[in-house]
């Protein structure tokens, strides 16, 4: 049996108080007190999700950081012991095998590991190099805008916009089409929290007004990106070059690719192209409106990398885009796994079938590994966050989510100095999700600029 014996020494301590209430609206507003109660007394926990589903927890860095590498956990739904009453209700993407769900989130070695091979030579840094004109581009067009203005909502007209943009580009989406992915995605976001078996929006959300069925939106938004895909892998691949041309986009060289002389198949392309605006829009968006409301509040902070940047350094910003990913990152849980053999955690067994849940954010503020985890350091140095994953599924975006947080965070602190929160923090309110954490507004002022 593996171990875990990396575990933080001290021994879970018995509860002065009771277990704080998760998946409330103060919860989402502010989950840290929550995770520091778990990881003291209760550091792996079963736990009833809004959806009825029992999970386990995971909340102390040194226990998340091996789970996530334990390939004991499976991530294929396969190995959910589902009970009956949660049939189809769960909200664990994969479970009702949808054609698109086929994907690296959802699969083990050997699949995952040739289809990673197969898109990872995208995202080597290098490539992702190359793309950073067009990112820088992209940022500057929607700052502009809005600089005239004096005041904006950076969630919907920079950090939402800004990343599917990107990605269209990389995966070779034509400039005209990419209006109807923004939408897609808009209603993906909006209407996914609730599908993803996260919490209770109208508590979390603080009410407002619901449009059609959670499911029946982000299905609707799934089957149109699902229709649009095949069709433009279709096209493509009736149109491909014999030999691949300088800065071809992803989805020809996934058409391209092939493994053992075998290609992908049309299907396994749709979901690599999926998984790629799914895994990386949402938590893009979220780097760049949590970072900058972290930003916004920490006036040192935020003045000392703006005095960095003036100077042309990039250092402090970094260093920085890795703090805020700690501090409070966009991904609050690791995506679902599944013991396979029954295992022990923390001290605690897990049966087969039970579903674990990584809990990153509880993990990266955890005092066993971070000085003053508490505190926000754009310039703190041993930094192994948690924020991007680890192991085999570590994220494979996260040369390109770098590049876009940076550019966007320096980009905004450099055109517009003066940028400040326009509403109280109080006033601002989370998506109530179960993956992701983020605003659903960001409303700025600034003083405007030609
Ligand atoms: C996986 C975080 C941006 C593509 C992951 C995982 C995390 C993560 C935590 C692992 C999940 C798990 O093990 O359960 C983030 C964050 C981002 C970001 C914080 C932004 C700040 C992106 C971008 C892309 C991307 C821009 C691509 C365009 C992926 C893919 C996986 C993944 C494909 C699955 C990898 C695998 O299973 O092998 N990401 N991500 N991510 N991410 Fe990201």
């Amino acid at each position: 049996d593996q171990q875990y014996p990396d575990t933080p020494a001290p021994a879970a301590t018995p509860a002065p108080t009771p277990a704080p209430e998760l998946f409330t609206w103060e919860f989402a507003t502010d989950p840290y007190p929550a995770y520091a109660w778990l990881r003291e007394h209760a550091p792996v926990r079963r736990t009833r999700l809004p959806s009825g589903v029992e999970a386990w927890l995971v909340t102390r860095y040194a226990d998340a950081k091996q789970a996530l590498a334990d390939q004991r956990l499976s991530k294929n739904p396969a190995h959910h012991d589902e009970p009956a009453h949660a049939k189809g209700k769960t909200g664990i993407p994969g479970e009702r095998k949808a054609e698109l769900m086929t994907h690296l989130l959802n699969i083990d070695p050997p699949d995952h590991t040739r289809l990673r091979r197969l898109v990872s030579k995208a995202f080597t840094p290098r490539r992702v190099a190359e793309f950073a004109p067009r990112v820088q581009e992209l940022t500057d067009d929607l700052i502009d805008r809005f600089a005239r203005t004096g005041s904006a909502d950076l969630i919907h007209e920079f950090a939402f916009p800004l990343p599917i943009y990107a990605i269209c580009d990389m995966l070779g989406v034509p400039r005209e089409d990419q209006d109807d992915f923004r939408d897609w995605a808009g209603m993906m976001i909006r209407h996914g929290s609730q599908a993803a078996g996260g919490r209770s929006t109208s508590s979390a959300e603080g009410g407002g007004k619901r449009t059609g069925s959670p499911r029946g939106g982000v299905a609707r938004s799934v089957k149109m990106m699902r229709g649009y895909l095949s069709e433009l892998i279709h096209r493509k691949r009736e149109s491909l070059p014999a030999e691949p041309g300088p800065g071809e986009d992803l989805i020809s060289g996934l058409i391209r690719a092939s493994d053992h002389g075998e290609h992908l198949t049309e299907k396994e392309a749709a979901a690599m192209a999926f998984i790629l605006l799914f895994a990386g829009f949402e938590t893009t968006v979220n780097l760049i409106g949590n970072g900058t409301y972290a930003l916004l509040t920490h006036p040192g902070q935020r003045s000392r990398l703006q005095q960095s940047l003036a100077r042309g350094e990039r250092a402090l910003l970094e260093t920085g885009v890795e703090e805020l990913l700690r501090y409070d990152g966009p991904v609050e849980l690791a995506t679902w796994r599944f013991a396979t053999q029954p295992l022990t955690i923390g001290g605690q067994d897990i049966a087969p079938g039970d579903p674990v849940l990584v809990v990153l954010a509880a993990a990266d503020r955890d005092p066993e590994r971070f000085a003053d985890p508490d505190t926000l350091d754009l310039a703190r140095r041993d930094n192994q966050h948690l924020g991007y994953g680890h192991g085999i599924h570590y994220c494979l975006g996260a040369p390109l989510a770098r590049l876009e947080g940076q550019t966007a965070l320096a980009t905004l602190l450099t055109r517009l100095p003066d940028l400040r929160l326009a509403v109280d923090p109080a006033e601002l309110r989370w998506r109530g999700g179960l993956i992701m954490r983020g605003l659903r507004t960001l409303p700025v002022e600034f003083t405007p600029v030609p």
